[in-house]
């Protein structure tokens, strides 16, 4: 978009100055290469406010009707695209003034009775944020969605379940992709506490103070679809804690993503091979042609840094500025409109990531019994049938794994007479908790990794989501 400079005197407040703005004073001043993004909120507002203004008799009817019917014909001229955009109008609300008096005469300044820009802003931008966390949120629903359906296919898949990145306890993939479920609720959770905490009317609060016009904000807040008008007027223009609160629960959001992300990008590796992704979610190498490179993954872990950026930026904006409006919280949408975008990129490339990725079952499996990994089902084996504390049963099974690693095999590949010269109380039974399928199907207490327990869990989830 061509930032021009325009030597014309601002129509709108230029009554008091003679001459037109330096071209600096102009590009650090105007919004609108941004702030047009809130066109269709600028108008809804302003046609509920016309209403108001009508339904109240502040404005006569024919004035309603011109007003309504001009509104509507910008809005359909900035939707064709067909619209001037020029620096000295600063932002897209004096655009939409001064367009609508180029169609519809003076009666266009009546529509800026009984408000300011400053309730304007913050009432756009209030609608913006919620149109984009419901967005949010539907999309959450359905990367959850697919995980579920991905969690059935592989509940019963064994894979090494990992603390440090070292091989800890087998466990189901189909429970490691619903942890992955249950974070994202809580991102949906937090998404929708912003939403509705944010969702009270600026409009009518005017410049700070209120107005002397009879209005009714109540009919202005019900038309734009706000529980009730904000109750303080220097509250309702000043505050933008609404969009810190959506931006730290993006932040979070991003965060989380950003595990899953890694946790691809490690599946992946050629080393590890759990998984691959299909040819539509990969890219090749310039130079290394069998390369298959999970560029996605690694561009959604990446965007954390951005989103969280986002949220640093805004809450240094804010920090310390006075009641009620400053001209620094108009630099409260550029961080926000960034963020969200990013996050709708990130959510809707991650549904696309879950669903293409096909994992390896025997690699995993192989995995999983590898790295002694059920060192600790032998430990509560000692514990259940041998009579022993925990500890001592930890310490037995400790030496049991070095007689292992000694001879090169698994657990479950050591005979009993090896085990025996350990802890004579072993008895055959042993052999059946030793393995990597066993010990994953035994985890079967609440919220544990046995294909049962995931299953219980799939189903209360695919009644949540539908
Ligand atoms: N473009 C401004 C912003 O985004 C609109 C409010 C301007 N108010 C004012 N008092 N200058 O914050």
């Amino acid at each position: 978009m061509p930032q021009k400079k325009s030597d014309k005197v601002n129509q709108l407040w230029g009554g008091r100055f003679a001459g037109s703005a330096d071209e600096l004073m102009q590009t650090i001043n105007a919004s609108i290469w941004f702030d047009r993004k809130m066109a269709d909120q600028d108008i809804e507002g302003s046609l509920a406010h016309v209403e108001m203004l009508g339904a109240c008799g502040i404005l006569a009817p024919d004035g309603v009707v011109k007003i309504t019917a001009g509104l509507r014909q910008v809005r359909s001229e900035i939707e064709a695209g067909d619209f001037e955009y020029d620096a000295v109008r600063e932002d897209i609300h004096m655009h939409v003034e001064a367009r609508l008096a180029e169609i519809i005469g003076s009666v266009a300044g009546k529509l800026h009775t009984a408000r300011s820009r400053n309730d304007q802003v913050a009432t756009d931008f209030r609608l913006w944020l919620r149109t984009a966390l419901d967005h949010r949120i539907d999309q959450i629903r359905e990367l959850q969605a697919v995980l579920v359906a991905r969690a059935e296919e592989y509940h019963d898949a064994i894979m090494p379940g990992l603390t440090h990145l070292q091989t800890a306890q087998p466990i189901t993939l189909g429970h490691h992709f619903l942890a992955y479920v249950e974070m994202l609720d809580r991102d949906a959770g937090r998404f929708i506490d912003a939403r509705n905490r944010l969702n009270e009317c600026p409009l009518g609060a005017a410049a700070l103070a209120g107005t002397a016009f009879a209005i009714d904000r109540h009919q202005t807040a019900k038309a734009l679809g706000f529980e009730q008008p904000m109750a303080n007027s220097l509250d309702a223009v000043s505050s933008r804690d609404f969009a810190l609160e959506a931006l730290s629960a993006s932040t979070i959001c991003a965060v989380n993503l950003s595990r899953l992300a890694d946790e691809m990008v490690y599946w992946t590796a050629t080393a590890v091979g759990f998984g691959a992704f299909s040819d539509k979610f990969s890219t090749g190498s310039s130079i290394m042609p069998q390369k298959r490179n999970p560029d996605a993954a690694e561009l959604i872990r990446a965007k954390t840094g951005r989103i969280a950026g986002a949220l640093q930026n805004l809450i240094i904006v804010l920090k310390g500025l006075p009641l009620a409006y400053s001209k620094d919280m108009q630099e409260d949408k550029e961080p926000v409109f960034d963020a969200m975008r990013s996050l709708d990129l990130c959510l809707a490339v991650m549904s696309g990531l879950v669903g293409d990725i096909q994992m390896n079952r025997q690699k995993m499996a192989e995995a999983a019994g590898g790295g002694f990994a059920t060192a600790t089902d032998l430990a509560d084996w000692l514990v259940r049938e041998g009579g022993k504390t925990f500890r001592e049963a930890h310490h037995i099974s400790g030496q049991i794994v070095r007689l292992a690693e000694q001879k090169s095999v698994r657990l479950e590949e050591l005979d009993l007479e090896q085990m025996r010269s350990i802890e004579p109380s072993i008895k055959p039974e042993i052999l059946e908790v030793l393995s990597a399928e066993s010990s994953a199907n035994s985890r079967t207490s609440f919220g544990g990794t046995a294909p049962d327990q995931v299953l219980l869990q799939i189903k209360k989830w695919k009644e949540r989501l539908s």
